[in-house]
């Protein structure tokens, strides 16, 4: 077991019950809460289900941020319904064009040392400011603000030792893409990234929060930077000096694993499709034409991001082959740009300004054209993300993104040959908070005709007739199993978005994977899905469970499903079971049937679950399961569910 590491440390001033064995479920108390509009609706409907007059935390934030297209009521009526909602329960309310909700919640609320919870899998973004900050499902955000503690697996602790300082055009994205490169994606659940060592100083808290931001892409629990002098100036400069405690690892601590960076010898690195760790050096991809730059998103859109690029753009013109936007990351970033005059350099360059708030990052506008390369600063190029089938979209740093946005290709931004901008930090930032509005506790709830019910799931039966309705392959996330975009404005009415559930994998003339679902649901008996490495990668979109739920799904099996996603399962009853011996997934097919008997029985911690695998041509074969469910999951499965345990 990790000692005296800062996660160490917080963990046990939050400890509530439960083990400090690496693995083992901990339960540890939240401070603060802080959801989203795309996943909130839903978080505040299963709060209201709980009967709790007023959030116990000490501190819980409304974002609207995702959604703020109006192009049909559907989006308004939840904003509405999310204002009025946080108002009556003691939740601050910070309304469409105040800014991201990470990027808000940093600049504003974020306190070193306190506990995090966030229904937004970004939310690791508090790791930069010191806060043990997790993403997490919108039910287990509204247990939070009833005042429930969280359990996450007791962590591993990966020690990433920081030395030297990064070089002129090398940034904070770079280290978390080069850190990508070496931990990919895949097999880090359970694990915590502690950053130490002697180049932790030489970066900024924005900085920090680019890196741990990114690190959910690990498929981490989250990412944590110590608490020390540059947070007391990013406090300071926040007029928040108040909130500045220290917090650093003990001399001498612990880690699982130690991984060096040398910060001297990072070098611009790309994120290239389809997959966040699918990373290459902006050397190799020199030349390579690209018809769209993006800046923005909750990874890269600070103060100091946007004040670099409009630096790099001053007196200069956007390359006439591509177009560039930019959307800055709250109102205080946009605030100050359009004070001290950057704003007018990057409008003056041919940059087109969108609103401040997640917008392309989650499918809402610029979809890039066909066949054409889109260099972003985001933090997921997952295949058609950006709404364009097909797409072809680059992660990188806005260094090398405004670098490309001049020159139309992809070029490395320290031969641009430009001066390395010399950004000064704000000694105070634009304070202004007169848009987020305070709770009175009082005032009736808005619920208009687009804002549904959670829907309640029946309790797991000792028997399942199951039938594998959907088998899919490696690393699918939840914009497969749940597309954004366009759809996302149905996400208060769940008979609605379940008929999109893997629209991805709907081929023209066949039944969609929602009409074969409720077929079976239908004829009594449960929907199984079958996936292999990494399944539920991605976002804490929890209508990945929700959907499939309504639709019947009671098991999904895979080689491994990852932690936000399988936490979700479990809340919504559907039992996430993992190959015990992976050749077995060869073994199935869609249309086969998974008979599980005695299943009351057959599940209890460390126990393996068999199945009968009965193949289309009526042959049979044992398939035997493993899972990490811990005695509450197997208590909140058996009762269907989290809502019917309340
Ligand atoms: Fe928003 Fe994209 Fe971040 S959707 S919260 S900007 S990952």
């Amino acid at each position: 077991m990790a000692k005296g590491t800062v996660v160490q440390k917080i963990i046990e001033a939050h400890y509530v019950s439960g083990s400090r064995e690496t693995g083992k479920p901990v339960a540890i108390r939240i401070d603060q809460t802080l959801t989203q509009d795309a996943t909130g609706t839903m978080a505040y409907l299963e709060l209201e289900a709980m009967q709790i007059p007023a959030v116990k935390t000490e501190l819980s934030v409304s974002y609207v941020d995702h959604n703020m297209m109006q192009n049909g009521p559907e989006n308004r009526n939840d904003h509405v319904y999310l204002q009025s909602v946080a108002n009556a329960k003691g939740v601050r309310f910070s309304p469409p064009g105040n800014g991201i909700c990470h990027q808000v919640h940093l600049e504003r609320f974020g306190v070193p040392g306190k506990t995090l919870i966030g229904s937004d899998s970004h939310t690791p973004t508090g790791g930069g400011i010191g806060m043990l900050a997790i993403g997490a499902g919108g039910l287990d955000v509204a247990l939070a603000m009833a005042g429930k503690p969280f359990r996450i697996p007791y962590p591993k602790v990966i020690g990433v030792k920081l030395t030297n300082k990064l070089g002129p055009w090398c940034a904070a994205k770079d280290v978390i893409l080069h850190l990508l490169s070496i931990l990919t994606t895949k097999g880090n659940v359970g694990s915590i990234v502690e950053y130490f060592g002697p180049g932790v100083a030489s970066l900024t808290v924005p900085q920090r929060a680019t890196i741990t931001n990114m690190g959910a892409e690990l498929g981490v629990t989250t990412s944590v930077f110590p608490s020390d002098e540059s947070t007391r100036k990013f406090l300071k400069a926040q007029q928040r000096e108040a909130d500045y405690v220290p917090l650093a690892a003990d001399a001498g601590a612990e880690y699982d694993q130690v991984i060096e960076i040398d910060l001297a010898k990072v070098v611009p690195l790309a994120a290239c499709p389809s997959s966040p760790d699918n990373i290459k050096p902006i050397e190799a991809l020199a030349g390579t034409k690209v018809g769209q730059v993006i800046i923005g998103s909750c990874t890269n859109s600070s103060y100091r991001d946007l004040a670099m690029v409009a630096m790099t753009l001053k007196g200069r013109k956007v390359n006439p082959n591509l177009t560039l936007a930019i959307a800055p990351g709250s109102r205080q970033v946009l605030e100050m740009l359009s004070r001290n005059g950057m704003l007018a350099d990057i409008i003056g360059a041919g940059a087109r300004i969108l609103e401040t708030g997640c917008g392309p990052c989650i499918g809402q506008g610029q979809s890039p054209a066909d066949d054409t390369v889109t260099v972003r600063t985001f933090n997921r190029n997952f295949a058609g993300r950006t709404g364009t089938k097909g797409d072809q979209s680059y992660l990188v740093s806005p260094e090398t993104a405004v670098a490309v946005a001049l020159t139309g290709e992809f070029t490395d931004p320290r031969k641009l040959g430009v001066e390395y901008p010399d950004v000064v930090e704000p000694e105070v930032f634009g304070i202004n908070d007169s848009m987020i509005q305070l709770p009175t506790g009082t005032g009736e709830i808005v619920r208009k005709r687009t804002i549904g019910q959670p829907p309640v799931n029946t309790p797991l039966p000792d028997e399942i007739d199951g039938v594998v309705v959907i088998k899919v392959g490696d690393k699918i996330t939840t914009d497969h199993i749940m597309p954004a975009g366009v759809h996302l404005k149905l996400r208060s009415n769940i008979p609605a978005y379940s008929k999109v559930v893997f629209e991805c994998f709907t081929e023209p003339g066949w039944p969609s994977f929602a009409e074969r679902a409720a077929a079976v649901r239908d004829s009594g008996k449960a929907g199984v899905i079958v996936g292999r490495d990494s399944y539920g990668q991605g976002s804490s979109r929890e209508h990945a469970a929700i959907c499939p739920m309504y639709l019947g799904v009671k098991v999904v099996a895979a080689l491994a499903i990852e932690r936000i996603h399988s936490a979700n399962l479990i809340n919504f009853g559907i039992l996430p079971l993992m190959f015990e011996n992976p050749a077995d997934y060869d073994a199935i097919d869609e249309k086969d049937e998974l008979r599980f008997t005695d299943l009351h029985k057959q599940l209890a911690v460390g126990a393996p679950v068999r199945a009968e695998l009965v193949k289309e041509n009526g042959q049979t074969q044992e398939i035997i399961f493993k899972h990490r469910l811990s005695d509450e999951d197997i208590r909140i499965i058996l009762a269907g569910g989290m809502l019917n345990l309340k």
